[in-house]
C-alpha cells in the first residue's frame, strides 16, 4: 500500500488479484495491490518523489504520462527497475524470459526513486509501465494509475468537486473462462501466424469495458453537475462518448479541459472522440434527469456490450452550487505558425521489421541507440504527420495544439493543450509545440500500445 509523508510516496510493484467478475478472481499485476493502482494526489509546483519497489518476475519502467519530468525520471523504456531479489522465472509466462536478458537495457535498478516537480498547468496525469516491447502486456495485466495536479487557481472556479468529481479510468479487457486476463500472445514468431497476427497487430481489443478497474459500473448520482475526468486507458480501443437518457436524449457533454489542463473556455459536445491515453474533463449536468431513472454513458464504436460503457442512477434531488465559468483559464500558450523555428515530417505506417510485421514512424521501428529528433531547449516547431490507420500520437515532456487535420482546422475537441493526438486513417495532422522545461532524452510514440510494443516510437533529444 502507499505509505509516506506529504510529498513521499512508496509503490510497491506487485501480483495480486481482483474479483473483476463476480465469482472468479483475476491475477494481475498491480501498483500497491490494487488496480489501478493508488491514486495520487498533488499541487502544482510541489515535488513528488515516488519510491517504485519492484516485486513483479519482470523488469518495469515508470512512466508519468502527461507529466512535465526530467529525463532521468520519465521512464525511458530501457530504464530498467529490476525485479528485486529475483531470477527470471517462466511461471508468468514468455515475456520474463525475454525482458531479462534483454541487451539493450542500459540503466538498471532494483528500487527507484521517480521524483515529479510538477511545475506544469494542473490536469489529469496517469502513471503506467514504459517497458521496451513489453509495455501493453504490461498495462493489461493492471500497471496504470493515476495522478492529479491540482491548483488554487483552478479550485477557485468552483467546478462539481469532492463526491461531484470522478476520476474516470476506462480501459477494455478479455477474461478467460477462470477469470485470467487473456492477452494474444507476445511471442513475436506467433504474431505472423493467421488468427494471432491480425488482432495483435491492430492492437488487443476486449470485450469488457472497465472503468476503475469495474466492469459497466453503476454509480448513484445526484441531480447536480458532475465533473467527468476521462481518461481513455485502453491499449487500442477508441471511443465515441455519449450521455444517453432512458428516453433517449443526449445530454450535453460540456468540455473543459484537455489533456494538458483547462480550455479558455467551455466546448460543447453531443459525441466526445477519445483515443487512447486522451484525457476529456467533462461536465455533465443531471439535475434535468427524472429522479430514479438511469443516463448511460455508450460508445457509439463499440456494439452489443462493448456499446455500453458505464450508468449513472441519479438518485435524490439535491442542491447544487457549482458553476461552469466562462473563462476557465488565460494562461494557454498561443504559438503561432510564424514562431515556429522548423517544420518536422513524419510518416505514421506499418511496414516490416525484424522479419515480421511492425508500425514503423519514418519509415524506422524504434532503436534506442538512434537519434531521431533533436530539439533546441525553447524552440517552437510545427510538425506534420501522416497516417495510415488510426494512431495516437503522443509527445513526451512538452504539451501541444493541434492546428490543422487534413488542411482543414481542428476538430472542436482538439481544443486546448493537448499530449496526445487522434491521427485518423488516411488524415495528415499538424501540430504546435514549445519543447520547454529540460534538456534530456525523451520520446514519442503511437499510443496504440501494441502498436509502440511494435516499434512505432522514437527519440526526442532536447538539447
Ligand atoms: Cu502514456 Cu510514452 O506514454
Ligand atoms: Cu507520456
Ligand atoms: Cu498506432
Amino acid at each position: 500500500s502507499t505509505a509516506g509523508g506529504a510529498d513521499r510516496y512508496a509503490i510497491t510493484q506487485r501480483a495480486a488479484s481482483a474479483e473483476i467478475l463476480p465469482g472468479v478472481r483475476t491475477p494481475l499485476w498491480t501498483y500497491a495491490g490494487t488496480f489501478p493502482g493508488p491514486t495520487i494526489e498533488s499541487r502544482r509546483g510541489r515535488p513528488v518523489t515516488v519510491t517504485h519497489r519492484n516485486e513483479l518476475p519482470v523488469p518495469t519502467v515508470v512512466h508519468l504520462h502527461g507529466g512535465r519530468t526530467p529525463a532521468a525520471s520519465d521512464g525511458y523504456p530501457t530504464d530498467l527497475v529490476l525485479p528485486e531479489g529475483r531470477e527470471a522465472t517462466t511461471h508468468m509466462g514468455h515475456d520474463s524470459a525475454h525482458g531479462m536478458h534483454d541487451p539493450r537495457a542500459v540503466v538498471t535498478e532494483l528500487t527507484r526513486d521517480y521524483t515529479f516537480p510538477l511545475d506544469q498547468r494542473p490536469t489529469l496525469l496517469w502513471y503506467h509501465d514504459h517497458r521496451m516491447d513489453f509495455t501493453a502486456p504490461a498495462i493489461w495485466r493492471g500497471l496504470a494509475g493515476l495522478q492529479i495536479v491540482r491548483d488554487d487557481a483552478e479550485e477557485a472556479l468552483g467546478l462539481p468537486s469532492g463526491p461531484r468529481e470522478l476520476p474516470l479510468m476506462i480501459a477494455d479487457r478479455a477474461f478467460a473462462a477462470d477469470g485470467g486476463l487473456a492477452y494474444p500472445a507476445l511471442d513475436p514468431t506467433l504474431r505472423e501466424r493467421p488468427g494471432v497476427s491480425e488482432p495483435y497487430l491492430a492492437g488487443v481489443l476486449g470485450d469488457v469495458i472497465l472503468v476503475n478497474g469495474a466492469p459497466w459500473p453503476v454509480h448513484e448520482a445526484d441531480a447536480a453537475r458532475y465533473r467527468l475526468r476521462v481518461l481513455n486507458a485502453s491499449n487500442a480501443r477508441h471511443y465515441e462518448l455519449e450521455a444517453v437518457t432512458d428516453d433517449g436524449h443526449r445530454l450535453d457533454l460540456v468540455q473543459i479541459g484537455a489533456d494538458q489542463g483547462l480550455l479558455a473556455t467551455p466546448v460543447t459536445h453531443k459525441v466526445l472522440p477519445i483515443a487512447p491515453a486522451e484525457r476529456y474533463d467533462v461536465i455533465i449536468d443531471f439535475s434535468g434527469v427524472p429522479i430514479g431513472s438511469r443516463v448511460r454513458i455508450v460508445n457509439g464504436l463499440g456494439s452489443g456490450r462493448t456499446r455500453d460503457v458505464m450508468a449513472f442512477r441519479v438518485a435524490r434531488k439535491a442542491t447544487d452550487d457549482s458553476r461552469i465559468p466562462r473563462t476557465l483559464s488565460h494562461d494557454l500558450p498561443a504559438w503561432r505558425r510564424s514562431d515556429a523555428v522548423r517544420v518536422r515530417d513524419f510518416s505514421f505506417r506499418t511496414g516490416r521489421m525484424h522479419g515480421g510485421h511492425g508500425w514503423l514512424i519514418g519509415g524506422l521501428p524504434f532503436d534506442p541507440a538512434r537519434s531521431d529528433v533533436t530539439a533546441g531547449l525553447g524552440d517552437v516547431e510545427v510538425w506534420r504527420m501522416v497516417a495510415d490507420v488510426h494512431h495516437p500520437v503522443h509527445l513526451h515532456l512538452v504539451g501541444f495544439q493541434v492546428l490543422s487535420r487534413s488542411g482543414r482546422p481542428p476538430l472542436p475537441h482538439d481544443a486546448g493543450l493537448k499530449d496526445t493526438v487522434s491521427l485518423r486513417p488516411g488524415e495528415s495532422v499538424e501540430i504546435i509545440t514549445r519543447f520547454d522545461g529540460y534538456r534530456g532524452r525523451y520520446l514519442f510514440h503511437c499510443h496504440n500500445a501494441e502498436h509502440e510494443d511494435m516499434g512505432m516510437m522514437a527519440n526526442l533529444e532536447v538539447i
